[in-house]
């Protein structure tokens, strides 16, 4: 949710910063924004749209410069317009400033310095902060350091902000709180950006900089403070990740890559950790807290949209084979109804990003309340990680594409090896059981492989239901989740209006809808809701509404009845939603790409949700 880049060194900073933006456009693509020093004085060059635009807007025009910050906006406060778009400047001009999150006291600021007489020309929060900045280093006649620590404390609210200052040419600062701000260590050099996705064909040394740290950044010198201007040790990491992971390598899209890259996504989720041959499931995050989760009362699993989704497989699994209660909350309802969560409860937070506000917050009041939080994330080092006690990484790669897939696959492959590692500590699955879906998740990559070649049959019956006007997706137990999921799919890439709904409370209501004008996709595998799926499908279609069924290999039955029938290999329940979930995530994509979107960036939506 915006996405921030800065470099300062040796280097040609435009090209740097606009290769950066382009990596980072996933996370939000509403206007785009560079400001760099050229001959000493600040230039911004600024757009509403992609960054393309913007690339076109600065064409010609001298942006030559060592210095550069730049930003691609997810609008919040203000209509994406070239107005809005970052970066924005300081009242005498001399600071320019990009910023993700939201300064949610920005009205009282503003109102302050109107009353001294300052103007505005956005409708931003980001302009108000970067005014009270330049405010204090006025009246207190201090350094523009200082000024941003003493603006800082008086802000409330998420915030990553660099800021470049047109009398001090040889230095950036940034601060963070509550989003992600990586820098890149080079020689002679350095980079910032919201992920390590710019900065990683340059230096493969990060550091990840903490909330209410500010960072003071030369060529040549890195320099960490606290907010009470403290020194701080920076602690340098190697990135794991390679460059093919963040390029489209051949695909037409990052969405159509990643939906590929599944087997071997799920494959590496399980390296290491399930071994089939020795009957063996390691999981080093949880080690610690397996006591805690096998004696748990509650398990809560908080999280948002797709992971959301994993989170409610979960539920089914974990209550299936541990027999503990499980609850699955959005993160944004769970943290602002005052729920009641205490000693013996353990919190799941369930985050492809691991920067998603919403989840976090409801992370930090649940660990108020004395709760254990296990984090299940894809971004190594992200903030839901380190807020964790313990937890497990999905290691999916990087996901570009905005819509989740191969997140979602490889969350639902760990959770299941959770469930599986609490119900052995536990005593509650016997041995059999136990190899008996060790066996399943290992075969499981192979079987998605195996559905992947349904591509071009998915294709076709996206091209034959591309122009209808809903969509209902409908499954019930294990797969009552991948009908939401379908939904989801296709809403955010189609635009197609989509609802999922477990299979049988179709008819308290959602069947009035049905005609002959309705697809409704049934996500109906082998599984021990079968007999009852195959009425609710003649329910449909003795209504005439248009029968799209995922069905498994050897059944007769379905196909004899559905419109269109994809057929995947079969799996036990517990693991058939990692295979099901495929065909609709190439039907989405399909009929998303024929009715000509950019489904990598679908319109309204960014990556990586970092406001509340
Ligand atoms: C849907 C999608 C979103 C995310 C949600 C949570 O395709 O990507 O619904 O799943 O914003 O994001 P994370 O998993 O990063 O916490």
């Amino acid at each position: 949710m915006c996405g921030i880049v800065a470099y300062i060194g040796h280097r040609e900073a435009y090209p740097v910063v606009l290769k950066g933006l382009k990596r980072l456009e996933y996370r939000g693509y509403d206007s785009a924004g560079v400001a760099l020093l050229n001959g000493g004085k600040l230039k911004v060059y600024k757009k509403k749209g992609k960054v393309a635009e913007m690339e076109e807007y600065a064409m010609g025009k001298d942006v030559k410069s060592h210095i550069a910050i730049a930003h691609t906006r997810w609008a919040t406060h203000g209509e994406p317009s070239d107005r809005n778009a970052h970066p924005h400047l300081s009242g005498d001009g001399k600071l320019a400033m990009v910023h993700n999150g939201i300064i949610e006291n920005y009205m009282q600021l503003k109102q302050e310095l109107l009353n001294k007489g300052h103007q505005f020309s956005s409708d931003t929060d980001t302009e108000v902060l970067i005014h009270f900045i330049q405010e204090i280093k006025q009246s207190n006649d201090c350094s523009t350091e200082e000024a941003v620590r003493i603006a800082l404390k008086r802000v409330v609210g998420a915030y990553v902000i660099v800021i470049v200052d047109e009398d001090n040419p040889g230095t950036l600062i940034a601060a963070r709180k509550g989003s992600p701000l990586v820098i890149g260590v080079g020689k002679g050099e350095h980079f910032l950006a919201s992920d390590a996705s710019p900065i990683v064909e340059y230096t493969k040394e990060v550091v990840y900089v903490n909330d209410y740290e500010i960072a003071i950044l030369r060529a040549d010198e890195l320099i960490l403070k606290n907010i009470s201007n403290e020194i701080q040790t920076p602690y340098i990491q190697k990135l794991d990740i390679e460059l093919a992971a963040i390029e489209k390598g051949g695909y037409d899209h990052f969405m159509l890559k990643e939906v590929f890259e599944q087997p071997q996504t799920i494959f590496d989720s399980l390296r290491g950790r399930l071994d089939a041959k020795s009957g063996t499931l390691t999981l080093g995050g949880l080690r610690e807290h397996l006591d805690t989760l096998a004696a748990a009362r509650r398990i809560i699993i908080v999280a948002c949209g797709t992971s959301w989704h994993a989170g409610l497989v979960a539920e089914y699994i974990i209550e299936e084979l541990c027999r503990i209660p499980v609850e699955v909350e959005y993160a944004s309802e769970f943290r602002y109804r005052n729920p009641v969560v205490g000693k013996g409860d353990v919190i799941i937070a369930v985050s492809q990003s691991g920067e998603t506000a919403d989840t976090l917050v409801a992370m930090e009041s649940a660990k108020e309340k004395g709760a254990i939080i296990l984090g299940v994330c894809n971004v190594v080092g992200s903030s839901i990680a380190r807020l964790s006690n313990g937890g497990v990484y999905t290691h999916a790669g990087p996901e570009i594409g905005v819509a989740s897939t191969k997140a979602f696959t490889a969350q639902l492959a760990v959770l299941a090896m959770i469930a599986l590692k609490i119900a052995q500590a536990k005593g509650s699955i016997t041995e059999q059981r136990f190899q008996h879906l060790l066996d399943e998740l290992h075969d499981v990559s192979e079987k998605v492989a195996t559905a992947l070649l349904l591509n071009d049959q998915v294709k076709v019956i996206a091209e034959k239901y591309k122009d209808a006007r809903d969509f209902l997706y409908l499954g019930r137990g294990y797969n009552f989740p991948i009908a939401l999921e379908g939904a989801l799919k296709l809403k955010e890439i189609s635009y197609i209006h989509a609802e999922g709904y477990p299979a049988a409370e179709m008819k308290h209501g959602p069947i009035a809808l049905v005609d002959e004008n309705l697809p409704v996709v049934f996500v109906a595998t082998k599984d021990s809701y079968y007999e009852k799926i195959v009425s609710n499908i003649q329910e449909i279609k003795a209504r005439k509404g248009k029968v799209i069924a995922i069905t498994t290999e050897g059944d007769a039955m379905i196909p004899s009845m559905a419109d269109d029938v994809i057929v995947v290999p079969e799996a036990d329940e517990l693991v058939a939603p990692i295979i099901s979930v495929i065909p609709l995530q190439l039907l989405a994509y399909h009929i998303g790409v024929s009715k000509g979107f950019d489904v990598d960036k679908p319109r309204n939506l960014a990556k990586s949700v970092t406001v509340e």
